[in-house]
């Protein structure tokens, strides 16, 4: 290590001597084309000095101020030609040194105080680089973990959504039925009077629009369970908040239904659109709503109302959207207020608990607020205020 420095420092230290020679060299070069000897070149002497210190560091400062020293002797002060020392010159030759040793001193702190700065420079642009790196990295595990937990939610709503896609798929099968029969020869039909082949083909006609629509039923349902599982990543877009709504209350209304949930929608038309990934949007609203029905379990069947309301506000005096999820549940105690939000609270015996902790993250990665309100009657209300974004005239 040691070895390989000298090697590194060795030409450089050689370069910092040479500028100290040459710069002495050009000064008394200088000094003999411009000046007389009464007029000695002190300040071009001080210049080659700080030059050389700046440039070669300290050692070759030193050498550059004993060069000038002699220099400044031997061409500028009598006996001129001779090393040897006035007495009466002492004073001249002193006050030079010293300004030379100031000069060099002076010079020898900038060049160190930059050096810092250069080094503190260096080493704020690595800790920038590493928490970039840092940040990627937490920003990854984030949008993993809510991957994660997405897929806990919808793990819960497996039964309701097989029936969701079951009940279009028995009406297909139904109505393909039908149309079969229909389409036999009506030899085959014991019963039935006479072919009357116009009335079923109308019959036919009308079965097979069913079959389409079911058919369109069951793959929207299937679209809206694979947008929601899939591992992407996250891409923000302007959302109307109503589709948003839409979306995972069609996810969730067989799961209302089974728990006698009725779930209220007040979505207004001024809702301002939103600009946020629909994916995280929507595991927020749903892992709410599942909250929501599970706060109701075991209030009496008639009071399990849900209700989704959806408005424009202000946040910090610009426009932003306002969603509000509202049941009549068991509530919230005061002392659990702050601990909802924690990562792993959880009072439920199959919850994970990380459903609030991920959604209030991926509401403030979208510079939202997410916070839990008591109602004045039984239940809480979950608030979600998003800036309005983009253009929200259209
Ligand atoms: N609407 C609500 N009414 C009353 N308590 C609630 C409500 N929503 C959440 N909580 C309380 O906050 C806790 C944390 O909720 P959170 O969604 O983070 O986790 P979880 O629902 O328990 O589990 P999961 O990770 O599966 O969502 C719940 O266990 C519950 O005690
Ligand atoms: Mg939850």
């Amino acid at each position: 290590m040691g070895k390989a420095k000298a090697v590194r420092t060795g030409p450089r230290a050689m370069l910092g001597y040479a500028v100290g020679l040459l710069s002495v060299t050009a000064t008394l070069l200088v000094a003999q084309l411009q000046f007389n000897l009464q007029a000695a070149p002190v300040s071009l002497f001080l210049c080659a000095i700080m030059f050389t210190a700046w440039i070669g560091g300290l050692k070759a400062g030193v050498l550059a101020t004993v060069l000038s020293l002699l220099s400044f002797k031997y061409y500028f002060l009598a006996p001129v030609h001779s090393l040897a020392v006035d007495s009466a010159e002492i004073p001249r030759l002193a006050v030079f040194a010293l300004a030379a040793v100031f000069v060099l001193a002076i010079t020898g702190a900038q060049k160190r105080s930059e050096e810092k700065l250069r080094q503190t420079a260096r080493e704020l642009q690595t800790n920038i680089e590493d928490l970039n790196r840092t940040q990627h990295e937490l920003h990854k595990a984030q949008a993993e973990l809510a991957h994660m937990t997405r897929l806990t939610t919808m793990g819960e709503l497996t039964a309701s959504i097989a029936h969701e896609v079951n009940q279009p798929l028995t009406a297909v099968v139904n109505n393909a039925n039908a149309c079969i029969s229909l389409l036999e020869p009506a030899s085959n039909r014991p019963g039935e009077v006479g072919p009357d082949g116009a009335s079923n083909l109308e019959d036919i006609r009308e079965a097979l629009g069913e079959i389409r629509d079911d058919a369109e039923r069951a793959s929207a349902v299937v679209g809206r369970v694979r947008q929601l599982a899939k591992r992407a990543p996250v891409e923000k877009s302007l959302l109307d908040l109503k589709d948003v709504v839409k979306d995972v209350l069609a996810l969730a209304r067989y799961e209302s239904v089974a728990r006698r949930v009725t779930i209220r929608t007040d979505l207004s038309q001024e809702l301002p659109r939103v600009s946020g990934d629909r994916v995280q949007l929507q595991q927020v609203l749903l892992n709410l709503v599942m909250n929501g029905m599970d706060a109701m379990n075991s209030v009496p069947e008639e009071k399990r109302i849900l209700l989704v309301v959806g408005k424009q506000t202000a946040a910090a005096g610009t426009p932003a959207a306002l969603l509000c999820v509202q049941d009549a549940g068991i509530g919230l105690k005061a002392e659990e207020m702050d601990r909802l939000f924690e990562a792993f609270y959880t009072t439920k015996p199959d919850g994970m608990g990380m459903g609030l902790a991920i959604s209030r993250s991926i509401i403030e990665a979208h510079g939202g607020r997410l916070w839990a309100e008591p109602n004045s009657g039984p239940g809480a209300t979950f608030l979600i205020s998003l800036p309005a974004g983009g253009d929200n005239n259209s």
